[in-house]
């Protein structure tokens, strides 16, 4: 225990919270009032449960997540809670959204219901997703994890830039380093990714870099995303990788072939980003919903195109006929699927409303078999997917 670093909150140590959730157990009403079922996972290993039954239904019972689970091992294991934030969409990439008070309220929100792993990156914005990850979350610095990425150039600096090249040479690293520390406003960084493979600088100065801003003490944990496994071997051997952040939901099973047995055997934890596949598997989407707000990179997708839309919702009528008869959602079907996978995995969907929080974070409230997972995963299996997940420019970045 140790040499890991622990993420957990004490939901009633401050009054102003207490205060909030008074509020809010008036506000659910009837809801508020069922106890939250206790979660009784198949997964071992790495997640355990760090408050009894008991402990977690305080007085307005709201879904506080209780269960832990631990990416990385040895020197790099870091404990979070089992299911994590993306705070990406709450004003980049996912179309119109609250303002950024409302978006502060809800990060708050998040943060009382016990979640401690959030999730930006430089380039969200650029700059400005981290900057409101900085104005949301570093008053609770040391107590959750805010987690970011570096790996590219921006020409101008200037807002909805696209990143102009990939660039994770070490000088680099360490200015972005810098200037994610004073936009987070927080005096080390948890979990610290490579977001996308540089082919012109070796992984290996990648990773060293990465070492020394943790021997600095700038840098707390090494992480990759979306790359393939000799990759992984190779940084790994330079610094124990704590994480890989990829793709990974019912309609994107690619990690499957290498990289989750891969982190298996070494021990890395794994996340899944956009685990509902950015909305679509809950049902949310069809083939008239408009992503042309001009901030939301869904209107470049191949998936996301009306044919696609409507050919692929058979799947998300696969999910909503196996929640149907259990009681969960379409949302909760496909992030149960997710955590029922392995006990390194910790999802980390983004939502700007509070309802849609709680819905996700209810997914924790249920187990259920690997037959009936396995019988999910067939019906989805048969039906053929339309539309490439990336355009070919995005899908040239990834090496999976
Ligand atoms: N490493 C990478 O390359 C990479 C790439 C993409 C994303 N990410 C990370 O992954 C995080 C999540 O990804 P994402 O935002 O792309 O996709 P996502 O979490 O799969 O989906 C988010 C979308 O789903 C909607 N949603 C969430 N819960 C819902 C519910 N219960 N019912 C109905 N709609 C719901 C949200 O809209 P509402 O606001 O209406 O709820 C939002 O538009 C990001 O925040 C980011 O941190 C990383």
């Amino acid at each position: 225990m140790s040499n890991r670093t622990v993420f957990q909150n004490n939901e009633n140590s401050n009054p102003s919270n207490r205060r909030d959730f008074l509020k809010r157990a008036a506000l659910f009403g009837a809801a508020a009032c069922v106890p939250p079922t206790v979660l009784v996972s198949s997964c071992t290993g790495a997640e355990r449960k760090t408050t009894s039954s008991k402990e977690s239904q305080n007085e307005n019972t709201m879904p506080v997540i209780t269960k832990r689970r631990t990416l990385g091992k040895g020197s790099a294991a870091m404990e979070v809670s089992a299911l994590g934030f993306g705070v990406m969409g709450m004003n980049y990439h996912r179309g119109t959204h609250p303002d950024e008070k409302a978006m502060i309220k809800l990060a708050h929100e998040v943060v009382e219901r016990g979640v401690t792993l959030f999730d930006t990156a430089e380039t969200y914005g650029p700059f400005f997703n981290e900057e409101l990850a900085g104005k949301a979350l570093a008053e609770f610095k040391g107590k959750i994890a805010v987690t970011t990425k570096f790996g590219f150039n921006y020409a101008g600096n200037k807002k909805n830039e696209m990143p102009a090249q990939a660039n994770s040479k070490p000088e680099r690293i360490r200015e972005m380093v810098e200037a994610s520390l004073k936009r987070l406003n927080i005096d080390v960084i948890e979990l610290l990714y490579q977001h996308r493979f540089d082919p012109h600088v070796p992984i290996e100065d990648v990773a060293g870099t990465v070492k020394d801003l943790i021997a600095e003490g700038k840098v707390k944990h090494f992480g990759l995303c979306e790359v393939g496994a000799e990759t992984i071997r190779k940084a790994h051997a330079v610094q124990p990788v704590t994480a890989i952040q990829s793709e990974y939901h019912l309609m994107w099973r690619e990690v499957e072939k290498e990289v989750l047995p891969l982190c298996g055997e070494l021990g890395i934890g794994f996340v899944p980003y956009s685990p509902l596949n950015r909305g679509f598997l809950t049902g949310a989407i069809n083939e008239y919903t408009s992503f042309n707000s001009g901030n939301d990179n869904r209107n470049i997708l191949p998936r996301f195109t009306p044919e696609a839309i409507r050919a692929n919702l058979r799947i998300v009528e696969e999910l909503n006929k196996f929640g149907r008869t259990r009681g969960v959602t379409t949302s909760q079907v496909a992030l149960g699927w997710l955590l029922q996978k392995a006990p390194f995995i910790v999802p980390i969907p983004g939502t700007t409303k509070l309802s849609h929080l709680e819905e996700n974070l209810r997914t924790l409230d249920f187990t259920f078999s690997a037959q009936e997972w396995s019988e999910l995963e067939m019906a989805v299996a048969n039906i053929t997917i339309v539309g490439d997940r990336y355009p070919a420019s995005e899908q040239k970045q990834v090496q999976n």
